[in-house]
């Protein structure tokens, strides 16, 4: 079913109490919105970007549904646009200073904190900034022809990033646990909900960005409208070929590797600076934090098809076919990212 997306949906301002709210997806609250989930604490700052941020028409936006490969796209891209003052072989490179989510920001959460401030502002140009908002609610200013904007987008296949997301969230969880226990004012301690509820969740929607089918497809359907404004990767190709997309992301993003660059290998050398391993063995990935999470939560197998080891065939088979049944019609299928 694809997310139903009216004029009514998205009339501002949104009254984050007044919406659909599922509690079951620990340790958040989520609310429906324009036909998508959302954590509730986010809902004000999609509101504030769609109201109030002004994009350059240089800005390049990285946009994924969670655990889909947006922490492997930040620092490519990160890297990639910021090769001229950060060689990717730098000592001092901010990558291995600093989480990739510390580099690329979310649009949403700077607004979500202080919906009136504008946490971009200071940035120089060309900014890399970093969403999870589907496609059909990103301002128009950022998507209208002519705008100028950029938007990369990396899909993963449903199962892992439901597989992905479930064991993220049981780490999130645990920290939440763990933060409510060491309060002064006791409150409530999320319990980890098993993969069992988690699937169920997932296929309903019910997760934050859900449902993951209409977000993935809404930035399909954008590439195939403004092929020169919206990339479209996926992350199995991005496995297979990392430099061939990197090359493919610098020359999308205005900055191809010159004949020297090529010459000198600064393509392998981005692709192996952001690979996992090489990420996950820095020492801020290690012990760093975010607000919410140790930073080590965000590197795990980084692979394609982990699916099998947690899901059993008749949930995969399951899933696939609420997917392949909501996509009908919409031209997009998961199934390519195997094929091709
Ligand atoms: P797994 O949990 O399947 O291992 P996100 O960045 O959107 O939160 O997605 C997280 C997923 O991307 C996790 O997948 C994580 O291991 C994987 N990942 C993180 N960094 C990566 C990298 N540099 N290369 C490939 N995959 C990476």
């Amino acid at each position: 079913m694809a997310a139903s997306i009216g004029d009514d949906d998205l009339a501002e301002p949104i009254v984050v109490s007044s919406l659909p709210l599922e509690t079951r997806f620990l340790p958040l609250q989520l609310r429906q919105h324009g036909g998508f989930w959302f954590p509730e604490t986010i809902l004000p700052g999609i509101a504030a970007v769609r109201a109030r941020f002004a994009p350059r028409p240089s800005d390049v936006f990285l946009a994924s549904f969670p655990k889909s490969g947006t922490t492997w796209l930040k620092a490519l891209a990160f890297a990639t646009a910021h090769r001229a003052d950060h060689p990717p072989r730098a000592p001092d490179h901010p990558l291995r200073l600093r989480n990739p989510h510390d580099c690329v920001e979310f649009l949403e959460v700077p607004y979500a904190l202080d919906p009136t401030a504008d946490a971009f502002a200071a940035l120089p140009s060309p900014r890399v900034i970093a969403t999870h908002m589907p496609y059909p609610l990103l301002p128009e200013r950022v998507t209208a022809e002519g705008a100028g904007c950029k938007v990369v987008y990396v899909c993963r296949d449903p199962k892992d990033a439901f597989v992905s997301m479930w064991l993220f969230a049981k780490k999130t969880a645990a920290a939440a646990a763990a933060e409510a226990a060491n309060d002064d004012e006791p409150r409530p301690v999320p319990t980890p909900f098993s993969m069992e509820e988690a699937f169920e969740l997932f296929c309903d929607g019910r997760c934050p960005a859900g449902p993951q089918w209409p977000h993935v497809s809404s930035y399909w359907e954008g590439s195939q409208r403004r092929p020169e404004k919206v990339l479209f990767l996926r992350y199995e190709e991005m496995l297979r070929d990392p430099v061939g997309n990197v090359r493919k992301l610098a020359e999308f993003m205005g900055c191809a590797f010159s004949e020297e660059e090529e010459a000198a290998g600064v393509a392998r050398d981005i692709v192996e600076l952001c690979s996992i391993d090489a990420l996950k063995n820095m020492e801020v990935n290690q012990s760093g934090a975010q607000e919410y999470v140790k930073n080590e939560a965000f590197f795990r197998k980084g692979v394609a098809g982990d699916w099998s080891n947690h899901m059993t065939p008749a949930m995969a088979a399951r899933l696939d076919g609420i997917v392949e049944d909501a996509l009908q019609g919409s031209g997009f299928a998961f199934a390519a990212a195997e094929s091709t």
